[in-house]
This record gives structure tokens, C-alpha cells and sequence, in this order.
């Protein structure tokens, strides 16, 4: 079940790159990139508890070098809170995703009345970076802005 909603939250949110950048990514070609020597954390938690979702422990484990056109790394937190006429539960989080990704998509899907659907993603360009909780938003802004700011140098 949580996997069935995994999946048909990511083709909902599908890794096209934000707006911003469309037109930059798409004027450099493969082959006039340097190599790829980004790496990136890399898992799928299903608690908060996991060590994945939480990387104060020793993580070693979980870095991964990125290959070919995987030069972004990323963070998608998939949440839920529900409500009833009168009140809101918190966010709780029922799956986490860190990987190299070629497209990244700054920013949330949100689905649903009564049981609301988050799925939030947030980008980043630099090794390891990708350790955040992805629940912080306003980074995810900054972090597109500066993608935009690499890209075009
Ligand atoms: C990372 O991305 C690759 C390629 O899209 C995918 O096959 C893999 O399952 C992803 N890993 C995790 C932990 O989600
Ligand atoms: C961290 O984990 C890796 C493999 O999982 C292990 O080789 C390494 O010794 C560990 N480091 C520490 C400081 O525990
Ligand atoms: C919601 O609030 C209204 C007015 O304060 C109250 O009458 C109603 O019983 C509450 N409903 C629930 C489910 O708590």
C-alpha cells in the first residue's frame, strides 16, 4: 500500500527540473559536461526513526556516487496530516527518499481533503548535501535559486 501511493505520488510530482532552469539545463550538452563526481546519499525510509530519515548516525553506508546525467541530489518527503471539522494533526511522515537524480523539482504536491498528501522535494547540487529533513521549505527556494546560479555560470 504505502509503495502503490509512493509510486502514483511520484508520477503525480514527475523529476522535471523547476521552472527556472528549464531553458538553461537544456542548452548544455552531455558531452561538453565534465565528469560526474557528484555523490549523494541514497535510501528510502519508511519511519522517521530510520537512519535514513535521520543522518546524525554513522551514514557511510548510504552514500552513493551518482553516474552519467545524475547531477542533482535530492530529498522527497512524502507526509500526511488529517483533519477533522475542527482541528489538524501534524505532519506526520510515512516515507523518505534521498538520491542522485537527473531532474529535480523544488517544492510540494499536496492531495487530498479530510487526509491531506504531501509529497515535497528539495535540490541540491553539491556532495552530500542532500542530509536535510526536506520539511524545512524555505530552503527549497534558495536551493532552486542557487541551482539557477550554477547553471548559468
Ligand atoms: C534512485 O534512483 C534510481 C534511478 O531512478 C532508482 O532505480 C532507485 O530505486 C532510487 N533509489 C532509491 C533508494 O529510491
Ligand atoms: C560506519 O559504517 C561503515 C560501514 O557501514 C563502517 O565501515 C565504518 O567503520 C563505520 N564507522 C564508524 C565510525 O562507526
Ligand atoms: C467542532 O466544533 C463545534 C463548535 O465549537 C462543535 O459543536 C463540534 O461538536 C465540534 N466537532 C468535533 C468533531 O469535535
Amino acid at each position: 500500500m504505502r509503495y502503490l501511493m509512493l509510486i502514483s505520488l511520484s508520477l503525480l510530482a514527475p523529476e522535471g527540473e523547476c521552472d527556472l532552469l528549464r531553458d538553461s539545463v537544456h542548452v548544455t550538452s552531455a558531452a561538453a559536461r565534465p565528469n560526474n563526481e557528484l555523490w549523494c546519499y541514497k535510501c528510502l525510509a519508511e519511519t522517521p526513526e530510520n537512519r535514513c530519515a535521520d543522518l546524525r548516525h554513522n551514514n557511510s553506508a548510504l552514500i552513493h556516487k551518482c553516474h552519467n546525467d545524475r547531477r542533482i541530489c535530492m530529498v522527497k518527503r512524502f507526509s500526511y496530516t488529517t483533519s477533522t471539522e475542527n482541528s489538524t494533526t501534524a505532519l506526520k511522515m510515512w516515507a523518505l527518499e534521498r538520491n542522485c537524480t537527473k531532474h529535480c523539482e523544488p517544492g510540494c504536491i499536496v492531495i487530498g481533503e479530510r487526509t491531506k498528501l504531501y509529497a515535497c522535494t528539495s535540490c541540491c547540487t553539491t556532495s552530500l548535501c542532500n542530509y536535510g529533513s526536506g520539511a524545512d521549505m524555505w530552503s527549497i527556494d534558495l536551493a532552486c535559486a542557487f541551482l539557477v546560479i550554477i547553471l548559468s555560470l
